[in-house]
């Protein structure tokens, strides 16, 4: 989590450009931000609680003229979020000051003997006890040599961008955070967490990769390995992605806009060479155990894999949450196969399931949005999902998009991937027809019936039931309602004793072999007073209140969410909710 973005040029409004960039990597974490500017003699640093994007007018310390700027926005792990555990950190003096994304697992530890050797702390996190580290060799060894020296004392995984009054440099470097280098004319570069931040500027990069340093100095940027400062020459990546794709555009929040974006995400999943699929396809059919690895929304995309596996290829494939995967890895081999699912492909816990079972040997098969990730860098084979920057926190068309490459798969396992492209293109046209305005303003009246509930349940069976547990984390991210997701069948055993009289209850119904069981669940909470919101292509009796979707067979997942998705966005907004930046939460989770 966290927003890095630093600028070194020839430019002297480098204040003013980090505050633009961070902006667009708010998306990150928006608990506080800051930014430090350096000019001959003196950093000056400047930093706030809340939200970069809620500042009406550029403050003085960040307009000063300046050409080495370093800027953050905070998702605070390590003390509250106050002004002091803002970043910028430094030392006492501003001597030395960063920005640090991740967490420094043994600082308190480190801490304590600074402490002893009379360093001063003014707040409560880890990053500040690098900046003291780092300062310790400062006079004897140069910028360089202490940052290196003070980050092989770093346990935990990070993203580090260091500045220093007495030379005009900037140094960072990475173990686990993503760390970007734009390259823009005139010899100037930027380091960003993410490419939005300088898409404006430039859209040719370098990648820092692990245990790795950059320096940027004399109008130069040269790569090193931390172990032994051995010289890495890196080649420039062109990035596909246009300016105007990370923008909101005629929208009032990115989530409503890349709901929409829907209409044509299928289009481009399948719209890619059919060797990939089949390459990828003939991976899982010669692993000897397959895991779906994901968290989060992606990790709910993994258990419905399992369903459309078993379906369509007759396929058994596990899957698990990322955080969960090292309690699976006795089962490993350099047989398996491991499938990272992931939109950001920088998420801490799928990263390091990966990295466990790298050990053991095993293949790495990766579906990932962004394809320049780490996550696509440590896989033997990567399937993009090819939906462009998504930057609401809540996923929603990546997850459709992710959905749409996991049928192709399976379908493409079972030697019928024309089949499976049928199936989607048609699902496709259907999308693009169900999301017109009519279909919003119908969302939009379910959500004024619902706006006051406190609670909330969501049910499906076979590939809908992850989809029903995908619901809830929509519903609670961005409403704040607390909801849940059942396995239709399981409300019986223990939850039907939440249904109340009026208690909505979304039934997410497909076409299917499910269809009489899980009408029959709704008949059994509407039997004790629960509103019942059918998510279907038919309108059932038992159905209080009814969203069309459209008949798509298998595909039925991809199309059960959307109206989800959509009654999630106008709940936030009923209820004065940023739909775009929920509390508590940041898009992409790069810690464990
Ligand atoms: C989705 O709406 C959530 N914000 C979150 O669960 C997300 O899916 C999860 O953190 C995984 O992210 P990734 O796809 O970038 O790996
Ligand atoms: N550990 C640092 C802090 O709490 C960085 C947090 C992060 O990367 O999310 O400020």
């Amino acid at each position: 989590m966290c927003g890095i973005f630093a600028y070194y040029g020839p430019k002297t409004n480098a204040g003013k450009i980090l505050v633009q960039g961070l902006k667009s990597l708010e998306y990150r974490g928006y608990d506080s931000w800051g930014i430090a500017c350096k000019n001959d003699s003196d950093i000056a640093i400047y930093k706030r609680t809340g939200k970069i994007g809620d500042i009406t007018s550029l403050p003085k310390e960040i307009c000063g003229q300046t050409t080495i700027a370093i800027g953050h926005s905070r998702w605070a792990t390590h003390g509250g979020v106050t002004r002091e555990n803002a970043h910028p950190h430094s030392t006492e003096d501003n001597e030395v000051v960063l920005i640090h994304n991740g967490i420094f697992e043994n600082y308190l530890e480190v801490k304590k003997q600074l402490i002893k050797r009379e360093h001063k702390f003014k707040s409560e996190t880890d990053t500040e006890v690098i900046a003291h580290l780092i300062q310790e060799n400062l006079d004897k060894e140069g910028l360089e040599e202490s940052v290196r020296k003070a980050i092989l004392k770093i346990e935990g995984r990070y993203a580090i961008v260091v500045i220093c009054k007495k030379e005009n440099k900037i140094i960072a470097a990475r173990r686990g955070s993503p760390l970007i280098v734009g390259v823009g004319k005139n010899k100037e570069f930027y380091i960003a967490s993410d490419i939005p931040a300088f898409l404006k500027y430039t859209n040719k990069v370098m990648y820092l990769d692990n245990n790795q340093m950059v320096v940027l100095s004399d109008a130069k940027a040269k790569f090193y390995e931390l172990t032994n400062k051995k010289e890495i020459k890196k080649r420039i990546v062109e990035i596909t992605w246009n300016p105007e794709s990370a923008e909101k555009g005629e929208y009032s929040h990115f989530m409503i806009k890349e709901i929409m974006e829907q209409k044509e995400t299928l289009y481009r999943v399948l719209n890619q060479d059919d060797k990939i699929i089949k390459r990828a396809a003939g991976m899982i059919n010669k692993a000897v155990g397959t895991y779906f690895i994901g968290c989060g929304t992606a990790g709910k995309v993994c258990l419905t894999g399992e369903y459309i596996f078993s379906e369509i290829a007759h396929k058994h494939i596990n899957s698990t949450f990322g955080s969960e995967f090292p309690a699976h890895h006795h089962f490993i081999t350099n047989k398996t196969l491991i499938v990272g699912v992931s939109q950001s492909g920088e998420t801490a816990d799928t990263l390091e399931a990966i990295e466990i079972a790298k050990e053991k040997k095993a293949k790495v098969l990766s579906i990932v949005n962004v394809e320049t990730s780490s996550m696509a860098q440590m896989s033997n084979m990567v399937v993009p999902t090819k939906c462009g920057p998504e930057k609401a926190v809540a996923s929603t068309k990546v997850t459709t998009a992710q959905l749409g490459v996991i049928t192709l798969l399976a379908y493409a396992c079972a030697g019928r991937l024309n089949d499976g492209k049928t199936l989607l293109l048609e699902t496709a046209g259907k999308i693009n027809d169900m999301l017109n305005p009519r279909y919003e303003e119908h969302i939009s009246k379910l959500a004024q019936k619902l706006q006051n509930f406190e609670s909330m349940y969501i049910i499906g069976r076979g590939s809908n039931y992850p989809m029903a547990l995908e619901s809830a984390i929509k519903l609670q991210e961005v409403s704040y309602i607390h909801a849940e997701g059942f396995a239709g069948g399981e409300l019986k055993h223990g939850p039907i004793a939440l249904i109340q009289k009026g208690t909505p209850c979304i039934v997410l119904c497909a076409n299917d072999e499910n269809k009489k069981a899980i009408l029959s669940n709704a008949m059994e909470v509407k039997a004790r007073g629960g509103y019942i919101i059918g998510v279907s292509p038919i309108n059932e009796d038992v159905f209080d209140y009814w969203i069309r979707v459209p008949d798509v067979s298998t595909a039925s997942p991809i199309v059960n969410i959307i109206p989800v998705q959509i009654l999630a966005y106008k709940l936030a907004l009923l209820r004065k909710n940023n739909p775009d930046m929920p509390r508590n939460l940041a898009k992409s989770v790069t810690v464990k």
